[in-house]
């Protein structure tokens, strides 16, 4: 990764997509540009709902190609993480909420040849991951109180991702910025604009009509 992509990422979560149709979802993705594939691990003690585990990630590397970007939403990440990228994750990120170890788990990550990520809830401050920036490849801002889809974007994340540019810059750390929870075409431009590199989004992508349109359309937001 390098400090800012040349042009930034989407990472449409599949979570919003069809369960029985997964296979279907991973070949539309890989007729799309800039796309890789965001993954919601929820295990209903952190976060109040239970998704998927192991098994389905190691199904989807079966059937792609794509990068495969693992958002843990579970209590004592460090005891999976590393299963997550044997099972074919390319990027795994875990909540700093979760473990007081982050730095220790963050290393496990990448020792195991996975991008290592830190989320942080919407009411944690990235000041926080001060010490942590020459630890990660990237940070995930929670624009929304994980554990579903389709709620409303918090709108104080676009503050939150400027000051975490700002604090990139002055680390000189070149881990890039996804933001995560009710982005579409009516944020993006102003989150890439404030810092964002990766972009995730479920519903603005797989409840559209057309999702490869969406998909296109979300881009050009992005690039203005
Ligand atoms: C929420 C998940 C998100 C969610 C995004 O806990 O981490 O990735 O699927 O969905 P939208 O884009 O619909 O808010
Ligand atoms: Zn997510």
């Amino acid at each position: 990764m390098t400090p800012r992509t040349p042009k930034p990422l989407l990472a449409p979560s599949i979570l919003s997509a069809d369960f029985t149709r997964l296979a279907d979802a991973l070949a539309m993705l890989a007729q799309a540009e800039r796309c890789v594939v965001h993954v919601d691990v929820m295990d209903g003690r952190f976060v109040p709902n239970l998704t998927l585990g192991m098994p389905v990630v190691a199904a989807l590397r079966r059937e792609t190609r794509l990068i495969l970007d693992c958002h843990l939403m579970i209590v004592e990440p460090s005891r999976y993480a590393v299963e997550f990228v044997k099972a074919g994750a390319d990027w795994v990120s875990f909540h700093q909420e979760a473990d007081p170890h982050a730095h220790r788990t963050l290393a496990a990550i990448r020792e195991a040849g996975a991008k290592a990520g830190l989320v942080l809830n919407p009411g944690t401050p990235v000041e926080t991951l001060v010490d942590l920036v020459d630890d990660l490849d990237f940070v995930l801002l929670m624009s929304v109180n994980p554990g579903f889809g389709g709620q409303s974007f918090i709108p104080r994340t676009l503050d939150k991702v400027r000051r975490l540019d700002a604090l990139r810059r002055e680390a000189k750390a070149p881990f890039l910025i996804q933001v995560d929870g009710g982005v579409g075409p009516g944020n993006a431009t102003a989150l890439v604009q404030a810092g964002a590199d990766v972009l995730v989004a479920g519903n603005a992508v797989f409840k559209a009509a057309d999702p490869l349109q969406a998909i296109a359309g979300l881009l050009a937001e992005m690039d203005k």
